[in-house]
């Protein structure tokens, strides 16, 4: 019996030295998602999930080994029982059923074919994409507000932790958490813990996180292993500034060194937020997106907000996706970023339909550096420079002329002033003419120059902190600073102090203000990040649509602090048809601002809504052509038969509050229908009528034309029908519009024929 037992050992040592070497050898074990549905029975993460899991997994690891079974017959369960239990990273139930494991490809393959599996998908890493903004949209100080329902609003935000002692989230004056809370508070490392503000959980993923640090899956590879403060602190600034802007108090006097002074301030005040730290210093990944998600669900958020972008995906194998459709059943809107990849068209991430998705517009403030040269010329460029010149002028250089000749970089590289580039010796005690450096100023700072002017091939209008004085100059100013410098022997330049100035119009970047935003910020944290940076406060101002996204779902909370019990759909909407429409030429159009730029105060009173349910969703997925058995699985305890589904009418078969059609035969007339119902939110007797703006070669017709209203919450139905010459003559996209207005309120619908393949889901 006792040499048997060892034999025993023996074989199994050699049957996982041979399945890792093999996993090692051809292909390696990766982290993946198995998306299951809904949970079995909402809200039980019952250890019989966590025993299905297991047995799923089992099943499809111990498949592989046949030969190893038929020859180690007894011990075989027993093997593929441990790499099962190893494989396993975490287990989803709370709120939707499914697991993280760690597989080789045919694994995945297997569990994909599994019938109570929705999709398996690779785990990717994603990445993070104030004050005056409340103003500038229309939200002021004093404004109407549901104080009391506000402070049992509680907004989940997605992110990179919380700085809990920042001024912003000071709890003075606050009660406890709403009752229906049900989240914890996870403390350690430099966290301070939570208050009554902030109620701070933590994505269960992290325990996970240190278990298998600390045990197994080291070589899981994901994150930093490093992990310096596993806590729910913020030691990055972001997840600081995005909660603040959502819901962070009054603070007078905020600024980041006089700059952007005022008070700053988030959207929806008495509110509490519910921060899920799923970033650290690598990225954010799916599996813990995910986790945050099966929490922030069965927690208790009311509204989710993330400020994360990555790739898109096919909606049920993408974290987003997924989590936001679960989250959209329980009646949670969830807010993204539409990434930082504009202009570029087809950039937008976070596209699922049950998504808000938000682009950055610039405000009427934009921070102007001014440049000044030798030859008494000015010249200005745009960044959020907090630093005041010390002398009156300062040599500079273009880094092609400063390269270290016997450093790592090339003449080129130096021009560009990449780290290790250039010659100290020529460099300090200069400002150096960089050609779109990226590094704000870090590889400059270490060669020793005293401050940077860094060309960009087109204007822009947002404003980077650098670590070193500084300013972004387009095109034309920077043509006017080299022509300078290759006039004269001895070039001199100097950087001045960033001033706000009032600009007429909004930037075309899209709907929330996400340029130069001033919010809140972890004292620890320098404004740049970087360690050579000693400039540490309160407030910082950063751009991106990361901060457009907060401003978007605090704007989201605070129509939903009116009308408590509206869908995620009816939110949007309201949001979507009260926006002020942006008026700007090019391609961009609608691909750059959407609908136009929030406006929550109208969106309290829409007048009507485009309402939309989970099975007004289903009959949309049924039309993308998603399997019925799949749908199913989504949406556990009503079997979904596409083909006995009604059959979602028109171009898109959701009732969007947008409208557009792509057109993939340049040679073809125009020709679309959209159905819609509005649902009446606004007076209940009225009469909305339909005025439509469309360019020239675009017809567009409303049946009717005329909706009356007897009562509130009424529902009316009409269509759109779209006609045009083909748009083979060079046009890419026309922009048209529908709006229904009663004369006291208006519901403003954009409506868009484009040309470009969309991107492929499939
Ligand atoms: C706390 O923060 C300091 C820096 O402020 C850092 O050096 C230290 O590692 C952190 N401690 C923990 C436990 O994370
Ligand atoms: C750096 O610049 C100094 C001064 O112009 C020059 O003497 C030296 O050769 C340069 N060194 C390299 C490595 O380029
Ligand atoms: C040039 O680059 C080399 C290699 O990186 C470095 O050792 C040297 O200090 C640099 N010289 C100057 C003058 O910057
Ligand atoms: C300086 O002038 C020369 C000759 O006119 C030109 O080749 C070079 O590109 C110019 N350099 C800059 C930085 O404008
Ligand atoms: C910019 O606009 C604000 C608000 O409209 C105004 O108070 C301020 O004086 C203006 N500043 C300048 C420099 O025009
Ligand atoms: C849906 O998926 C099931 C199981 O994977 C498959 O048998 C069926 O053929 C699929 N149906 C369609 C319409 O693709
Ligand atoms: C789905 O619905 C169609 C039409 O109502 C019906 O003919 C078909 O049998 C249904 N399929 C299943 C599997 O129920
Ligand atoms: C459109 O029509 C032109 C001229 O008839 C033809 O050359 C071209 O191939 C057509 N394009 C498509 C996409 O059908
Ligand atoms: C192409 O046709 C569209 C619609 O018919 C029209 O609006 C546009 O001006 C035309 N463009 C050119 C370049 O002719």
């Amino acid at each position: 019996m006792k040499i048997s037992g060892k034999l025993l050992l023996f074989v199994f040592d050699l049957f996982l030295v041979y399945t890792l070497s093999h996993g090692n050898s051809d292909v390696e074990r990766k982290s993946y998602i198995i998306y299951m549905g809904d949970a079995p029975e909402a809200g039980t993460a019952s250890i019989d999930a966590v025993d299905h899991h297991h047995n799923l997994l089992s099943s499809a690891i111990g498949e592989k080994s046949v030969f190893w079974a038929l020859l180690l017959m007894f011990c075989f369960i027993l093997i593929s029982e441990k790499i099962a239990r190893e494989s396993r990273i975490h287990s989803y139930g709370k709120s939707f059923s499914g697991f993280a494991a760690r597989l080789l490809p045919h694994e995945a393959e297997r569990l994909k074919e599994t019938d109570s599996v929705v999709s398996v998908f690779p785990n990717t890493r994603r990445k993070l994409h104030t004050t005056r903004s409340w103003d500038f949209i229309g939200m002021p100080q004093r404004l109407k507000r549901n104080t009391q329902i506000e402070s049992n609003t509680i907004v989940g935000v997605f992110d990179t932790g919380i700085a809990s002692d920042a001024p912003s989230f000071n709890d003075k004056g606050y009660g406890p958490p709403p009752p229906k809370w049900k989240g914890i508070c996870v403390t350690g490392g430099n966290f301070s813990g939570c208050n009554k503000y902030s109620i701070i959980s933590l994505s269960l993923s992290l325990s996970a996180w240190i278990f298998i640090s600390g045990a197994r899956y080291y070589h899981l590879g994901n994150f930093d292993q490093k992990l310096q403060d596993p806590s729910p602190e913020d030691t990055e600034g972001h997840g600081t500034h995005t909660s603040s802007t959502v819901a962070g108090i009054s603070v007078d006097g905020a600024s980041l060194y006089g700059l952007g002074e005022g008070t700053a301030r988030g959207g929806v005040p008495s509110a509490r937020l519910a921060m899920y730290k799923v970033c650290w210093q690598d990225g954010c990944s799916d599996i813990d997106i995910l986790a945050a998600f099966d929490d922030a669900i069965s927690d208790g958020v009311d509204l989710i907000s993330i400020s994360i972008g990555g790739p898109t995906n096919y909606y049920f194998a993408d974290s987003m996706g997924i989590g936001a459709f679960q989250a959209m059943k329980k009646g949670i809107l969830t807010v993204c970023s539409a990434g930082n990849d504009g202009p570029n068209p087809w950039s937008v991430q976070n596209i699922a339909p049950w998504i808000m998705t938000i682009a950055a517009s610039g405000m009427d403030r934009q921070f102007r550096t001014v440049v000044g040269l030798g030859n008494g010329m000015k010249t200005s460029g745009i960044s959020v420079n907090t630093y005041s010149p010390t002398k009156r002028m300062y040599p500079l250089i273009d880094g092609a002329s400063a390269a270290n000749l016997t450093g790592e970089g090339e003449f080129l590289m130096a021009s560009t002033c990449d780290p290790g580039t250039l010659n100290k010796t020529k460099v300090k005690g200069k400002i150096v003419y960089c050609q779109g450096s990226t590094d704000l100023g870090l590889s400059v700072d270490e060669s020793g120059g005293v401050g940077t002017i860094v060309s960009l091939t087109r204007d822009t209008d947002t404003g980077f902190t650098f670590l070193i004085p500084a300013a972004n100059v387009g095109p034309q100013e920077a043509d006017i600073v080299t022509r300078y410098i290759n006039s004269t022997k001895n070039p001199n330049a100097v950087i001045y102090k960033s001033k706000a100035v009032n600009v007429t119009a909004p930037f075309p970047d899209i709907a929330a203000p996400g340029v130069d935003i001033l919010a809140g910020f972890p004292r620890k944290v320098s404004v740049t990040g970087s360690s050579n940076d000693k400039r540490f406060g309160d407030y910082n101002i950063i751009s991106g649509t990361s901060m457009a996204c907060p401003h978007a779902a605090a704007a989201a909370a605070y129509v939903k602090t009116f009308h408590p019990d509206w869908s995620p759909a009816a939110i949007k909407s309201a949001l979507m048809t009260t926006a002020t429409e942006m008026k700007i030429k090019g391609m961009d159009a609608e691909f750059g601002y959407g609908s136009g730029q929030i406006n929550p105060i109208m969106a309290v009173h829409p007048g009507l809504v485009y309402d939309m349910q989970t099975s007004s969703y289903i009959s949309f997925l049924c039309k993308e052509g998603i399997n019925g058995t799949a749908l199913a699985r989504i949406n556990v305890g009503s079997l979904v038969n596409c083909s006995s589904f009604p059959a979602a009418q028109g171009v898109d078969g959701l009732n969007y509050p947008s409208m557009s059609v792509h057109i993939a035969n340049l040679n073809d007339s125009i020709s679309a229908v959209f159905y819609r119902t509005v649902t009446n939110v606004g007076y209940a007797k009225s009469v909305y009528k339909a005025t439509v703006t469309s360019p020239k070669g675009l017809s567009v017709t409303v049946i009717p034309d005329t909706l009356r209203f007897n009562r509130l919450h009424q529902k009316k139905s009409f269509k759109v029908v779209l006609n045009g010459r083909p748009l083979n003559n060079g046009t890419q996209s026309l922009s048209a519009s529908l709006e229904w207005s009663d004369l006291r309120r208006s519901v403003r619908s954009p409506i868009l024929v484009y040309t470009p393949p969309p991107l492929s889901l499939f």
